[in-house]
């Protein structure tokens, strides 16, 4: 039922797209950003002492104010391992499923954490950890699973014959586990289903009076499959890269800003609300959000439908967040509804934040050719085709994570 809604809510998202966007580059207004780097009493930040400890406090609080809505402190959690099998793909990864108890309660809201890790790791493996779309028994073909010698048909959760390894292409396993990584994702409707009155269904239910969107709520189940992750002796929690794709993209940002513990953060196709200039009269606005998903951001969030030029901050302050921490933004040239260079722009911006670490980022300001990714610590690609993650967005990621996590 919640999957056949998901579906129509997907198709719905595609109609939400409104005939008069702006998609003409011509017709986008003048506009200013705010500047990441002047304290809210006037006084310019030169250091990175002080953009830690005065700066990103009062960005993170606009956020919270405006947009994002506050979150509770963590509950107790509890973490229990529901399956594991180690003889998983063929032998190339052992699969595990982490039942994650929200509030410690068997009866409360929960998830199901799916981890895999490469089989012949030596060592803590560095992994990726996103959210996915469409349920865990959509990211791997596997029919079956090995519970200890006997072999069984695949129960993982939930059982979908029709739609298994639908998602495979988006996550692109083989590839991961190749170059040693573990990849950890779980379904984004177990925290929250993304529906308007969804709220009470998940994590929200836990806290009902903070002011959080269903954003707030996954990137809050984020930081509790990362409270997982400490815990896992195979894999290093120092090294967690943190994914995620469009509305998941939006979470995966929110999620960096609010939890450093997260060592890599990367935007894939996350438009408005997400990495994008939301100035920028490009594709998306922040009312088509507000009209289309209510429930993501917080309720202040409305006041600024056609008002974005008097918003106090912008994506590249969103971005900044991630600072000093390795952070990669990606676009898809025929994704306009999330304005790639509006997106590129952000990233160009938020470099400045990196300069006063001495890190580099987009140190140019011409957009660049498709699949010619550009930046270091800072780093941009605008693929070529439509919204979605592919085999190219993968190889970029690893190929960063790998270079950053060597440093
Ligand atoms: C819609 C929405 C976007 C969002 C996307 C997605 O298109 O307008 O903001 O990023 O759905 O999550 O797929």
């Amino acid at each position: 039922m919640i999957r056949t809604l998901a579906f129509l809510l997907a198709a719905c998202a595609a109609f939400a797209q409104p005939k008069d966007a702006n998609y003409d580059e011509a017709k986008v207004p003048r506009y200013t950003l705010p500047d990441a780097l002047l304290l809210a009493n006037g006084t310019p930040v030169r250091d990175a002492k002080t953009w830690t400890a005065k700066r990103r406090p009062e960005i993170l609080a606009l956020f919270e104010k405006n947009m994002q809505g506050h979150s509770p402190a963590p509950f107790k959690t509890a973490s229990e391992l529901s399956s594991i099998d180690t003889k998983a793909l063929g032998g190339r990864a052992i699969r595990k499923e982490i039942t994650v108890l929200f509030n410690g309660k068997k009866d409360g809201p929960k998830m199901s954490l799916l981890v895999y890790l490469p089989a012949n790791a030596k060592g803590k493996v560095p992994v990726f950890l996103g959210p996915n779309f469409q349920g865990n028994h959509t990211i791997d073909n596997d029919p079956g699973i090995h519970l200890g010698d006997v072999w069984v048909k695949n129960t993982r959760q939930p059982a979908g014959e029709k739609t298994r390894g639908a998602q495979a292409s988006r996550w692109q396993l083989d590839m991961v586990l190749k170059a040693g990584f573990g990849l950890a994702t779980f379904y984004y409707y177990d925290p929250e289903p993304d529906f308007k009155d969804g709220k009470m269904l998940g994590v929200r239910s836990m806290a009902p009076d903070e002011t959080w969107g269903a954003i707030g709520a996954w990137s809050y189940a984020l930081s509790r499959a990362m409270d997982y992750l400490e815990t896992d002796k195979a894999v290093n929690a120092k090294r967690v890269a943190l994914v995620g794709h469009s509305r998941l993209g939006k979470a995966a940002l929110w999620a960096g800003a609010l939890d450093t513990r997260f060592a890599i953060i990367i935007s894939n196709d996350s438009g408005e609300g997400g990495a994008a200039i939301s100035r920028r009269n490009f594709g998306e606005q922040v009312h088509n959000l507000n009209a289309s998903f209510p429930h993501w951001f917080t309720a202040a969030y409305k006041q600024w439908d056609h008002r974005e030029d008097a918003m106090p901050m912008d994506a590249h302050m969103l971005m900044a967040l991630t600072a000093p921490r390795p952070l990669y933004v990606a676009s898809a040239q025929e994704d306009l509804w999330a304005d790639p260079k509006g997106e590129f722009l952000a990233a160009v911006e938020a470099t400045k934040v990196y300069h006063l670490f001495k890190k580099k980022g987009i140190e140019t300001s011409e957009f660049p050719a498709p699949n010619q990714p550009v930046g270091d610590t800072v780093r941009y690609h605008v693929r070529t085709g439509k919204h979605d993650v592919t085999a190219y967005d993968w190889e970029q990621y690893i190929a960063f994570a790998q270079r950053h996590f060597k440093n």
